[in-house]
């Protein structure tokens, strides 16, 4: 049987709800930041994974819109992680041609953490081998809304007209602008919910559902995930002609 990596699709999109740290940390009697830690460099072999694989779109769901509601202890650690994780991976995601964007409103986000943010979309922009977004006080909704108001601002100023907004211009909208749709949605952790990832996009992505808390997923896992996705018959509204 051939190696997934041999078999992956061009331009597939993988898309991830990384959940389970805090679960992992508890159920191991640490501090529920230690498994945020632990999901950091997760997110470092999943990257390094997928580039062996050669998936060419990776997308990561790191802080939503909702993660605000969590204890201000939590919130502050996971700031400082995402900005200990730019700084220490700059120059790795560089020099192997990553290039990063990040999704989510940044109005709510701290001065440094936005710098780091633009300065890595900077310094990447011109990569082209892994297309790798991370959302950062993302939410589906948010993004939808924003998005409206953004459009309804041309029309105010007569720069656009209403009867111009369709599906593929309000998408070209978004923040996730000139990505293709993911394909595949994974989920960590055992729950069954999408809660507020990519909702406009992920329309007929395939979803996976993984128990293994995401400190714990690794390349043989994500191997198998891509081993399930393969095996499903996509049909995006139409019949099959398996
Ligand atoms: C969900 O687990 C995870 C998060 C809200 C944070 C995701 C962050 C990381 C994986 C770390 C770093 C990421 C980057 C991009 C550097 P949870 O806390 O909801 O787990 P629980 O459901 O078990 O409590």
């Amino acid at each position: 049987m051939p190696l997934v990596s041999n078999i992956i699709p061009e331009d597939l999109h993988v898309a991830i709800i990384m959940d389970g740290n805090g679960r992992w940390a508890t159920a191991k009697s640490l501090a529920r930041l230690k498994g945020h830690a632990k999901g950091a460099d997760r997110v470092r072999d999943i990257v390094d994974a997928a580039m062996d694989m050669q998936i060419s779109h990776l997308t990561l769901f790191a802080f939503s819109t909702e993660n605000w509601k969590r204890s201000e202890g939590e919130v502050l650690g996971l700031m400082a992680l995402f900005r200990r994780f730019i700084r220490s991976e700059a120059a790795k995601l560089f020099s192997r041609g990553v290039k990063v964007r990040f999704i989510g409103c940044r109005d709510r986000l701290d001065k440094s953490l936005i710098s780091l943010m633009e300065g890595l979309e900077d310094q990447t922009s011109q990569n082209d081998k892994l297309y790798l977004t991370i959302g950062l006080n993302y939410g589906g909704r948010d993004e939808i809304a924003r998005t409206a108001k953004k459009l309804a601002l041309q029309v105010k100023a007569g720069a656009i007209d209403p009867q111009d907004i369709n599906i593929e211009m309000f998408g070209s909208n978004l923040d996730t602008s000139g990505l293709p749709d993911p394909d595949l949605v994974i989920r960590t952790s055992g729950e069954y919910r999408t809660s507020n990832f990519l909702p406009w996009q992920s329309v007929y992505a395939e979803y996976v559902f993984e128990d293994t808390t995401w400190p714990d997923f690794d390349k043989e896992l994500f191997e198998k995930t891509l081993g399930e996705f393969k095996g499903r018959n996509r049909r995006f509204g139409a019949v099959s002609s398996k």
